[in-house]
C-alpha cells in the first residue's frame, strides 16, 4: 500500500515511512502563490520555498542576499496554496550561522508569519547549536550537504563536492550528526552519486538529491530549471521536462502582432452596451 498517496496531508513522518517503505520521495521548489498551487495540484509531496528565490525570482547571482522578510513573504505566497504537501522554508544566509539564538528567532518568525511547516540549513557541525536550538522549539529541521550555494565565497565555484575521501568522511559524520541531533532529512546537493548512496544506507532519515544520483530516497529541483524557464543554466543533473522560455516567448510575440494588426480584441473578445 503506497504511503504518499494515503497521505492527505505530507509530514515528516509521512517522509520517515516512505523511506522505510522504499517509496521514492518528490520535492520541487516554489516561490509564489499560482505555481505552488500547481505544484501541490500535481501531488508534489515536499515544496522546498528555497533560497533560490534569490536568482530565479530576483535574478541575483548568489543566494547570499536573500533576506528573513524575503524569505517570509514567498513563503507567504506558498502557504496561502498548498493543501497537501509539507512546505520547507529555506532560512537565509546569516540568520543561523554562529548565534543560535538568532537562529531560534529567525524560525520562530517563518512558522509564526509564513506557517511554514519546516525549516532547511545549510551546514553540518559548523552548525549544529543553531540546529539544536531551533529543534528544542518543536520546529522540525531538514539538513543540506554538499554544495550549499551560501558558502559559495568559500567554495568560489558551484563544481562537484566531496570527490576527494577527506571531504566525503566528513560529509557522512555530519549526516550522522544531523540525524542524531533529530532532522527528519537531508539534501545532499552536487556530489558523486556512491557517496550519496553510502550516505543513504548509513542515515534511516531520508536523503534528498539534487545532483546526487538515483540512490537517493528522493529527489529535489528547482521548478523554474525543471520547467525550462531559466535556460542559462544547463548542469549534468538538469532534466527539463518543458521549454517554458520557448513557448512564453511565441505567445507574447503571437499577442504583440494581433494587438499591433488590430485583430485583438476581436468582437467576440468586446463588450457591447
Ligand atoms: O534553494 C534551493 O532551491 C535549494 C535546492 C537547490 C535544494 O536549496
Amino acid at each position: 500500500m503506497s504511503v504518499h498517496r494515503n497521505a492527505r496531508k505530507v509530514t515528516t513522518h509521512t517522509l520517515l515511512e516512505m523511506k522505510r517503505a522504499e517509496e521514492k520521495i518528490t520535492m520541487l521548489t516554489a516561490y509564489d502563490y499560482s505555481l505552488a498551487k500547481l505544484v501541490d495540484q500535481a501531488g508534489v509531496d515536499v515544496i522546498l520555498v528555497g533560497d533560490s528565490a534569490s536568482n530565479v525570482m530576483a535574478g541575483q547571482v548568489t543566494t547570499v542576499p536573500m533576506t528573513l522578510d524575503h524569505m517570509i513573504y514567498h513563503a507567504q505566497c506558498v502557504q496561502r496554496a498548498v493543501d497537501r504537501a509539507l512546505i520547507v522554508v529555506d532560512m537565509p544566509f546569516g540568520t543561523y550561522q554562529g548565534n543560535s539564538a538568532i537562529a531560534l528567532e529567525s524560525a520562530i518568525r517563518i512558522m509564526k508569519e509564513a506557517e511554514g511547516h519546516a525549516v532547511k540549513l545549510e551546514g553540518g557541525s559548523e552548525i549544529i547549536q543553531s540546529v539544536e536550538r531551533i529543534l528544542t522549539a518543536g520546529i522540525p529541521v531538514m539538513g543540506h550537504l554538499g554544495l550549499t550555494p551560501q558558502s559559495i565565497y568559500k567554495f568560489g565555484t558551484y563544481t562537484v563536492r566531496a570527490k576527494e575521501e577527506e571531504e566525503a568522511e566528513k560529509l557522512i559524520s555530519d549526516a550522522k550528526l544531523l540525524e542524531a541531533t533529530g532532522c527528519f532529512a537531508i539534501v545532499l546537493e552536487k556530489i558523486p552519486r556512491e557517496l550519496a548512496k553510502r550516505v543513504q544506507e548509513s542515515i534511516s532519515i531520508p536523503t534528498i538529491g539534487i545532483g546526487a544520483g538515483p540512490d537517493c530516497d528522493g529527489q529535489v529541483l528547482v521548478l523554474h530549471d525543471l520547467l525550462g524557464i531559466t535556460m542559462d543554466f544547463s548542469p549534468r543533473f538538469l532534466r527539463r521536462y518543458l521549454n517554458l522560455a520557448e513557448d512564453i516567448n511565441s505567445a507574447i510575440t503571437n499577442y504583440c502582432e494581433d494587438v499591433r494588426a488590430g485583430s485583438f480584441p476581436n468582437d467576440s473578445e468586446s463588450y457591447t452596451s
